[in-house]
């Protein structure tokens, strides 16, 4: 967490009521060491009481009603002061209109959303009254990436509620609102540090590096490593170091052609790249994975680009095949 709160994420919040997710993710941005700060909360609605209590704490706010706008001209008021503001994250709190497919695509994997069910059960509204008519055992609420698809993109975290005897809708509410509250803030913390977490970051690098024909596992030096070919003979095309020999970086080690492209890249580029001790010499460059915008479209090329240096020819062969379509 000390190297998250380095990097503290700016988020904005959108709400239409009352605001209480959004007062609980606020005051945890105010303990120390939260990884997000809070830079904007804005609604479509003038009279959502949680506008006053950002307001008080010194949080930017704006307002820009729907009524009598397209859902588009709409949008595009409420993204201009997103904008503005800087956030990186934009958070919905009981944000009760639907953002437009082209707004949501602009903020791709960066909008998230709390909603008062265990999804993927009760998506939409009155989910409190469909949980109870079901007979469900319990009821709960799911903090989730937004897609343009209603209440359906990957689901993060989620807690359950246990749902009484005699419960009605409004007594399940109050007591979900209260689950929500401890949610929303460790699962907004954990999102927009991600980027800092070696597990995650291991995670995904694993992930591209397996899809490559014949890859496979291999710790080397006590990092693990991405080899091809077989268990017996592989080549290693890739690293994973996680602060490794005194270096700050998380980072994912692949090929060079040498030298010289090696000290190009790291000078034209130094917040990207970097020599790894040891293996820099013979021309493995540092790919640095603990900052922010990494693309990982990009990591994904270098992946490719290095697993095609120490491939076999059989291998890479097919692969060219399989690239022309
Ligand atoms: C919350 O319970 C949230 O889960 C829900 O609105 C409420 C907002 O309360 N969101 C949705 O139903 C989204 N589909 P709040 O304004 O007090 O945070």
């Amino acid at each position: 967490m000390a190297e998250a709160s380095l990097h503290k994420a700016k988020v904005a919040i959108f709400i239409s009521g009352s605001g209480t997710n959004m007062a609980a993710l606020l005051y945890a941005s105010l303990i120390d060491g939260s990884p997000y700060d809070v830079v904007l909360v804005a609604s479509n609605n003038p009279d959502a009481s949680g506008l006053e209590i950002a307001a008080a704490e010194g949080i930017e706010t704006f307002v820009h009603s729907h009524k009598g706008h397209s859902r588009d001209v709409h949008d595009a008021a409420m993204e201009k002061a997103l904008l503005a503001s800087g956030a990186q994250y934009l958070i919905l709190a009981g944000y009760m209109r639907i953002l437009s497919d082209e707004f949501v695509r602009r903020w791709e994997s960066r909008i998230l959303n709390i909603h008062p069910s265990l999804l993927p059960k009760y998506k939409g509204l009155d989910t409190y009254a469909r949980a109870i008519a079901a007979g469900d055992s319990h009821a709960g609420a799911s903090v989730h990436v937004v897609t343009p698809e209603l209440d359906a993109g990957e689901v993060l975290a989620q807690v359950r509620v246990a749902i009484r005897a005699d419960e009605t809708p409004d007594s399940l509410a109050d007591r979900v609102k209260f689950a929500e509250h401890q949610l929303y803030p460790r699962a907004i913390a954990d999102y927009v540090s991600r980027g800092y977490n070696p597990d995650y970051l291991y995670d995904r690098i694993r992930a591209l590096a397996l899809t490559l024909p014949e890859a496979h596992c291999r710790d080397s030096h006590g990092s693990p490593g991405f080899r091809v070919g077989s268990e017996k003979s592989g080549k290693f095309f890739a690293h994973f170091n996680d602060q490794h020999h005194g270096s700050e970086h998380i980072a994912v080690l692949v090929k060079t052609s040498g030298m010289d492209e090696l000290l190009g890249l790291i000078e034209a580029q130094p917040e990207v790249y970097f020599k790894p001790a040891y293996y820099g010499a013979s021309g493995w460059i540092g790919l640095i994975l603990n900052r922010p915008g990494v693309d990982w479209a990009h990591v994904e090329q270098w992946l490719q680009r290095s697993w095609r240096s120490v491939a076999p020819a059989k291998l890479t062969k097919l692969q060219d095949i399989a690239d022309m379509f």
